[in-house]
């Protein structure tokens, strides 16, 4: 029997998701037509073996509840949300509810970052893990650039064992261009191995008397007990050549749906509603005039309406919007209950990973450049927005429930 942790922070977490998280929690913003962690249930539930999924974060359960109640019937695998008291680091919480994941007894366990996005070739590192007896952890890793290595974890291996030789949670200068993707497989003997690092912290905290100190029950995954592990053949690392990327800022979010629309390929309807160009995910309660053109790269949620004439583009919009007759929607992201009027462009800028790299990630540039001035990326217009008839809006973020008055290009519009 297997199981299954994913990670997903709190509400502290993810700031710079923000826009974007102020209604929904950035675990449950759906990309592709799915709440992103359900991207990694999917995955979990198509094992045979996992048995249990296990999520913890510090949201109240009561954000967690109904989503949690429906993976449940639609997945029929055990589903938890175990909240953490206090955020207890991505090491802290996993500790504190190390019975709930021993419970049963489990061959080993999958630990996922719910913020990554990849097609989680589970099976495969189960295997990995399972030909290392000696591998308490077993890293899913992949090559990014030298100079983008070091917002990362980064590993060293052994060329022919693959066991890590060296690890450094985000270095200051370059280590290795093997990164973490922030999915693993584990030992249920980790437990051990964290029980001295928790051990080490206890003693760092009282005899700082608790001073400048975190919670006592803190403990950093990476740094605590990753980095403990490198070199002691207990750590290892399978490298994947295939799609991978965080989901940290709003800008990732188109990025992550274009991909995860390329995996899944979701079904177009028999008949389509009206001229679509795939990939582009239809919720089936969306009312879609027939003379609008979507895609490609396009998620359309629950109850959104489409007029005529309407072009959208490598954008997201939900639940419940509105598009005007002939608005034009590219590189944005429209929240839930907005609305876009008549003829008027809603326009953002890729943040797309430099083609000319192999192994560039996505830049998750911050939302100011260094003159201050708003770094360009997709438009996001917050839950019940109205943008006007014949207005654009250019690179530009509108926070929820604001009726907007005029056009509008690089501002932030609280
Ligand atoms: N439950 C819980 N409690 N989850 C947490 C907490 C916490 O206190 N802190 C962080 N997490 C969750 C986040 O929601 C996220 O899913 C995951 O743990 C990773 O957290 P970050 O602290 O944001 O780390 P990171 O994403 O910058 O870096 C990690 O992931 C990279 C790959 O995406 C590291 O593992 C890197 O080494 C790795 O390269
Ligand atoms: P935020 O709360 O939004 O910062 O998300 P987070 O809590 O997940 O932040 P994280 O722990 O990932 O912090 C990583 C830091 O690395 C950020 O504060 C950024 O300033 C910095 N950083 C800058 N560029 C990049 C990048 O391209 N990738 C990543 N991962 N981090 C970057």
């Amino acid at each position: 029997m297997l199981k299954a942790v994913i990670l997903i922070g709190g509400p502290q977490k993810g700031t710079r998701f923000r826009p974007l998280s102020l209604d929904t929690p950035k675990p449950l913003f759906p990309i592709a037509g799915l709440p992103l962690i359900q991207h990694h249930i999917a995955a979990c539930a198509k094992l045979q073996e996992c048995k249990e999924i296990l999520i913890i974060g510090s949201y109240t359960t009561t954000q967690l509840a109904q989503f949690v109640n429906d993976m449940q019937k639609e997945y029929h695998v055990i589903i938890r949300y175990l909240q953490e008291f206090t955020p207890l680091g991505t090491g802290g919480g996993l500790y504190h509810f190390r019975d709930q994941i021993r419970a049963g007894n489990p061959s080993a366990f999958f630990l996922l970052n719910g913020d990554v996005c990849a097609a989680f070739p589970l099976k495969e590192l189960w295997t990995f893990h399972e030909e290392r007896p000696s591998a308490l952890v077993t890293i899913m890793g992949t090559e990014a650039t030298r100079q983008q290595s070091i917002y990362y974890g980064c590993m060293v291996r052994e060329a022919s064992t693959k066991a890590v030789t060296h690890y450094v949670e985000k270095p200051n200068t370059y280590v290795s261009t093997l990164i973490n993707c922030g999915v693993y497989v584990c030992s249920l003997q980790v437990f051990q191995t964290m029980a001295e690092a928790f051990q080490r912290k206890q003693d760092g905290f009282y005899s700082a008397n608790g001073q400048n100190s975190p919670h006592p029950g803190y403990m950093s995954w990476e740094q605590d007990v990753l980095a403990p592990l490198a070199g002691t053949n207990k750590l290892y690392a399978m490298q994947v050549t295939n799609w991978w990327s965080q989901v940290k800022t709003a800008g990732s979010a188109i990025y992550a749906n274009r991909h995860y629309l390329e995996l899944h390929r979701p079904k177009q309807p028999a008949t389509p509603p009206c001229h679509i160009l795939p990939d582009v995910f239809l919720h089936p309660t969306a009312t879609v005039d027939s003379t609008a053109v979507i895609g490609p790269n396009v998620s359309i949620g629950a109850g959104v309406t489409i007029k005529a004439g309407v072009r959208i583009k490598e954008s997201i919009v939900l639940n419940n919007a509105t598009i005007h007759e002939h608005a034009l929607v590219m590189y944005s992201v429209v929240g839930q209950d907005a609305s876009v009027g008549e003829w008027s462009r809603v326009e953002g800028t890729p943040s797309d990973p430099d083609p000319n790299k192999p192994f560039a990630k996505m830049d998750n540039q911050p939302l100011f450049n260094s003159d201050g001035r708003l770094n360009p990326s997709i438009t996001i217009l917050g839950a019940g927005v109205v943008v006007p008839a014949e207005t654009i809006l250019l690179n530009s973020i509108v926070l929820p429930h604001k009726h907007l008055t005029r056009s509008f290009k690089h501002e932030i519009i609280l």
